[in-house]
């Protein structure tokens, strides 16, 4: 008979990250249940519809039904026994009213809105994994419990499977003093940047990029910089800058005028910037790089000419970070690697969940 821990996963968004986390759980959860002696057992699965719930866990082919239909872009409201309308702040409580206890929640949702339901969550003694970084980069005033709560893990939020946040936690907790932080941290822009490099034009390394998947269908919510500024402050946080958004100087790769166009408008006049990103290559030495460079006081986050750093040698979409310390100032502390990507991200989740139910009693 299994001695292990049970840890109840309540899993919110199944996306890309969401399916393959669920993938890799399933696949994991024996050897982690024999190694470190807790069973991580999914007992409901949400997306932006409704809920399946089993207290007692999902089984293999209830959680195998529920990939395969998010996969035909099928709601879980429409699988056996599911909970239409159930989610957010009201699925949580209904999980505490339905006795379940010690949970972990996970959001890996896109979403705005999931700040009420997640702090519910620890209000209830549950922990809370995120892959989404909208919580946390939302107003300090909001966001400053996950922060601070012990029962809060992010990894994933910020160069995806590299171990970004816990390096820098490691650093700030270890009596560390962090000066300065510096990174390439979207891959799509990575992409774009190494494109240009090799003398491709904007507007069609934009149209490859979105053809490919490798942007949003919205190629604007890549080029506003939003995704990079929000990652930036999720480092900005765990350094200890209390900032907020507004502390950040955000260039987006377009300009102000081309905001409000319907993508389609947007994507027809996108050859317009072609010539202003040539002469923009061709006015300076070095590698266009869409860099986020943060200090105490704030930062910038856009397209910069860099020659001497670690982030001129950057191909494609890996992603670079470089944290400048009390302990590291010569010679500064850098990741790079893989900064995106489905499997990576979901590692990065289910270590979070494993590193959470290691610690819950
Ligand atoms: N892809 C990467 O490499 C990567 C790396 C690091 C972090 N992330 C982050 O990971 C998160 C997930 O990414 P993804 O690519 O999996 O996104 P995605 O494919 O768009 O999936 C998002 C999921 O969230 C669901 N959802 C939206 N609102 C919800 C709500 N209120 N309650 C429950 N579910 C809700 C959606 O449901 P519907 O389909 O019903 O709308 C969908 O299933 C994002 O925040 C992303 O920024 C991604």
């Amino acid at each position: 008979m299994s001695t292990s821990r049970r840890i109840p996963v309540i899993v919110l968004g199944i996306g890309n990250i969401g399916r393959a986390f669920l993938t890799q759980l399933t696949r994991a959860r024996s050897t982690l249940s024999t190694r470190y002696g807790v069973d991580l057992v999914p007992v409901i699965l949400a997306d932006v519809g409704g809920a399946i719930i089993n207290p007692a866990g999902l089984s293999d082919s209830v959680l195998e039904a529920a990939v395969s239909a998010q996969i035909n872009w099928q709601s879980l409201a429409g699988q056996p026994n599911a909970q239409p309308d159930l989610t957010g702040l009201d699925l949580i409580r209904y999980a505490a009213e339905h006795g379940i206890e010690h949970a972990v929640v996970v959001d890996v949702t896109a979403s705005e809105g999931m700040t009420p339901a997640l702090l519910q969550a620890l209000q209830q003694g549950y922990g809370v994994v995120l892959a989404n970084k909208r919580p946390l980069a939302g107003p300090w005033a909001n966001a400053q419990t996950f922060f601070h709560h012990t029962r809060v893990r992010f990894e994933a939020t910020v160069g995806a499977g590299l171990p970004v946040n816990t390096t820098l936690r490691y650093l700030v907790d270890t009596g560390d003093v962090v000066h300065r932080i510096q990174g390439a941290l979207s891959g799509t822009l990575g992409y774009l940047c190494s494109s240009l490099e090799d003398g491709e034009i904007f507007s069609s390394i934009v149209n490859t990029a979105r053809a490919k998947g490798y942007t949003e269908p919205d190629p604007r919510e890549d080029l506003s910089g939003i995704d990079v500024a929000r990652k930036a402050l999720i480092m900005a946080r765990l350094a200890g800058w209390e900032l907020d958004m507004d502390a950040l100087r955000v260039d987006p790769l377009y300009p102000d005028a081309m905001r409000d166009l319907s993508v389609d408008e947007f994507m027809a006049q996108l050859p317009q910037l072609d010539s202003d990103f040539a002469a923009y290559m061709g006015a300076t030495s070095g590698v266009p790089r869409y860099m986020a460079e943060i200090d105490a006081n704030g930062g910038t986050v856009s397209l910069k000419m860099v020659s001497q750093q670690l982030a001129a040698q950057l191909r494609g979409t890996v992603n670079q970070v470089t944290f400048w310390t009390k302990r590291y100032t010569d010679l500064p502390l850098s990741l790079l690697g893989p900064g995106a990507g489905m499997e990576v991200t979901a590692a990065a989740v289910l270590q979070d969940c494993l590193s959470l139910a290691q610690t819950t009693n």
